[in-house]
């Protein structure tokens, strides 16, 4: 098994680092990482600045307009990150706003939005040598990957994590919101009737609750050395 084109999935809950995982692992490896999160977060900002009145997206509108949504992933000046574009826009920083975070579960469960994505995630990574993250990676998108992580932490940790980040960008919210936010996100991902967030019976669960962002990777990284007999 010396596959050095593997498809990795990493699949969890919000706010454990996953997608930070993802990324450094496909650096040091020297594949392409895709945050799928940040697709359904690009086809929510879309749903945002078109079909949204009276505080509510309008889902048939954008069931009826998701061809005229185009998602690409290129490469930053210092290519150390893939940035997300939305119809040619950079949205990499505007995506992450707290606004999007409050309704992109919501757009996240409309089946046809999902097969929309998911049809361009495994055109993406049909080739191998991907780390994709998201929620259903290693149960829908690519059933068949070579290695899948399933990343967990209690929900004050994960919490306390994303109420530090939001504090970095100087945004005024309350851990309470952001606890809130995170318990919503998780009721609706976990419920929702298409490819709920589900842990993969052939995944290698991570719970990093009492774990640095360090001592997480360094396991990780084991782990993928040790599946694919890397020295
Ligand atoms: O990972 P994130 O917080 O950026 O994800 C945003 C939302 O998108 C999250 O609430 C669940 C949804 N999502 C999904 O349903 N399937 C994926 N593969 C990735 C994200």
């Amino acid at each position: 098994n010396n596959k050095i084109n593997p498809i990795i999935a990493f699949d969890g809950y919000s706010s454990t680092g996953k997608s930070s995982y993802a990324k450094m692992l496909a650096q040091k490896f020297g594949w392409f990482h895709i945050d799928t999160g940040a697709m359904y977060r690009a086809v929510t900002l879309y749903a945002i600045e078109n079909f949204y009145k009276n505080n509510t997206i309008d889902e048939l509108a954008l069931i009826v307009h998701l061809n005229d949504i185009h998602i690409e992933f290129k490469q930053n000046s210092d290519s150390s990150n893939n940035e997300i574009y939305l119809n040619s826009k950079n949205v990499e920083n505007r995506i992450r706003a707290f606004d999007i975070s409050e309704q992109v579960s919501l757009v996240a469960k409309i089946p046809e939005v999902r097969e929309y994505l998911v049809k361009q995630q495994r055109n993406i990574g049909k080739n191998g040598g991907i780390v994709m993250d998201g929620r259903d990676i290693g149960t829908v998108v690519f059933p068949n990957a070579d290695l899948k992580f399933f990343i967990t932490a209690s929900i004050e940790e994960r919490a306390k994590r994303r109420f530090l980040d939001f504090k970095k960008l100087h945004k005024n919210i309350s851990l309470q919101e952001v606890e809130e936010n995170l318990k919503q996100r998780d009721y609706i991902d976990e419920n929702r009737l298409v490819a709920p967030l589900i842990q993969a019976t052939d995944a290698v669960l991570i719970d990093n609750t009492h774990l640095s962002k360090e001592e997480t990777f360094c396991k990780i990284v084991q782990i993928v050395k040790n599946r694919f007999k890397f020295e």
